[in-house]
């Protein structure tokens, strides 16, 4: 090869950038809901060699020569995600949770068939049926939210829509949802009135994993996830399904929607999913659990509301209209003083999507770093500092501080990039 120079060498640009992002997420308080940040070994078979090769296919059934070490690492992968989530059939090549949506869709759906998901403004994602997303282009969608009051999930609303719609799969899941989800009532709807039911658990699949929220698999046809958030993977997607509809879906990754797969980041996964399987890992999810709440129930005491009354999972939304302020000016606030979080619509909003008025927190991150119920309970207090005097530089600088001492106490990577 020509060049063998490190990448600081050869391109300093981009070295810079990513020794930025490093530095950035070793100093700030990361309070993304769907992000997380993954071991040293996960990064490494990251950024390993596998990214060279291609192998369209599956296991032992390739199209390309000189598959047999990508194949033992999607094996492994496929193995660990049967053993963690008790799965007849994995497939682990969808590079992100859109395509493992989309591969459920396409082995089930045909254009112009009814898709019942939750509405993206009362925490649904936009894959389950929002009219930006190929999913709400394809197919006919029924949305359903959650109550105006209890801002819970109304399944005797979702029952009465599945009765009137006749949906052909129901999609059950959320993005930005705080309550525990009844898998198992969603299935006796799907079950009355004839349709497929997918869970996507995207966000609480860590926890699902680790056994702090009830398993879809009992009762759905078709489980999809993230490997990222509390997941604790690299970017990625996968689709759980039992064996009658494995070769359906199989095709519907590849060659349906995908080609060759990301062998760097099936390696990884599989790296991943062996952490998960450890005892640690259910240690972690359980902690972040108690860090959402410890941290929900402080900013109550602060004044905010928190959409649904609280948490049983790793994330809520606050509402900071009471504040005077919409999401987007909060979100600005915190990021000015270290803490990052992503402005959120509250269910029947009346802000677009680009202001709204809560702000979704999540402590899958924090919890990494090993923050418990003390530190949670301090950045709620700072949280609360900020968006109480928004505009005032002095208190920012303070809390910045603040921020700094916390993120040193409880280090993440080190130095290099
Ligand atoms: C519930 C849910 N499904 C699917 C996705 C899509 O995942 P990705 O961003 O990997 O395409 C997300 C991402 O936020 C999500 O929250």
């Amino acid at each position: 090869m020509s060049d063998h120079r490190s990448l600081e060498a050869s391109d300093p640009e981009v070295y810079q950038a990513i020794a930025g992002e490093r530095q950035r997420q070793n100093q700030a308080i990361e309070l993304i809901a769907s992000e997380n940040f993954v071991s040293q070994a996960v990064l490494e078979a990251a950024g390993s060699v596998m990214t060279n090769k291609y192998a369209e296919g599956y296991p032992g059934r390739r199209y390309y020569g000189g598959c047999e070490f990508v194949d033992i690492a999607e094996r492994l992968a496929i193995d660990r995600a049967k053993e963690l989530f008790g799965a007849e059939h994995v497939n682990v090549q969808p590079h992100s949770g859109t395509q493992a949506n989309m591969a459920v869709y396409f082995s089930c759906l045909e254009p112009g068939d009814t898709l019942m998901g939750m509405d993206l403004s009362s925490g649904g994602h936009l894959t389950h049926g929002h009219p930006l997303s190929y999913s709400g282009r394809d197919f006919e969608v029924v949305a359903y939210g959650v109550d105006r009051e209890t801002e819970v999930i109304d399944y005797e609303e979702v029952s009465r829509m599945a009765d009137e719609h006749q949906p052909k799969l129901i999609v059950c899941g959320a993005s930005a949802y705080s309550r525990s989800i009844d898998f198992e009532r969603f299935k006796s709807i799907a079950d009355r009135v004839g349709a497929l039911l997918m869970a996507d658990i995207a966000h609480i699949a860590g926890l699902v994993a680790a056994g702090f929220h009830p398993s879809p698999l009992p009762h759905c046809d078709f489980v999809t996830t993230t490997t990222h958030k509390t997941r604790r993977g690299p970017r990625g997607g996968l689709v759980v399904c039992n064996e009658e509809f494995a070769k359906r879906v199989d095709r519907a990754v590849f060659p349906g929607i995908q080609g060759g797969p990301l062998r760097h980041i099936i390696a990884a996964l599989a790296v991943a999913l062996r952490e998960a399987l450890g005892e640690s890992f259910k240690v972690y999810q359980g902690q972040l659990i108690r860090n959402a709440s410890a941290m929900a129930d402080r900013l109550t005491e602060h004044g905010f509301r928190i959409v649904a009354g609280g948490t049983d999972n790793h994330l809520f939304l606050m509402d900071v209209s009471a504040s005077g302020l919409t999401g987007k000016q909060a979100q600005i606030a915190l990021e000015g003083a270290g803490i990052t979080v992503n402005k959120n619509t509250i269910p029947y909003d009346p802000n677009p999507p680009l202001v709204a008025s809560g702000i979704r927190i999540g402590t899958p991150a924090v919890t990494s770093r090993e923050m418990k119920e003390p530190e949670m309970g301090a950045i709620a207090d700072l949280i609360a500092l900020v968006l109480q005097q928004p505009e005032d530089e002095g208190v920012r600088e303070k809390v910045r501080a603040q921020v700094q001492d916390l993120c040193t106490r409880f280090p993440l990577y080190g130095p290099a990039a």
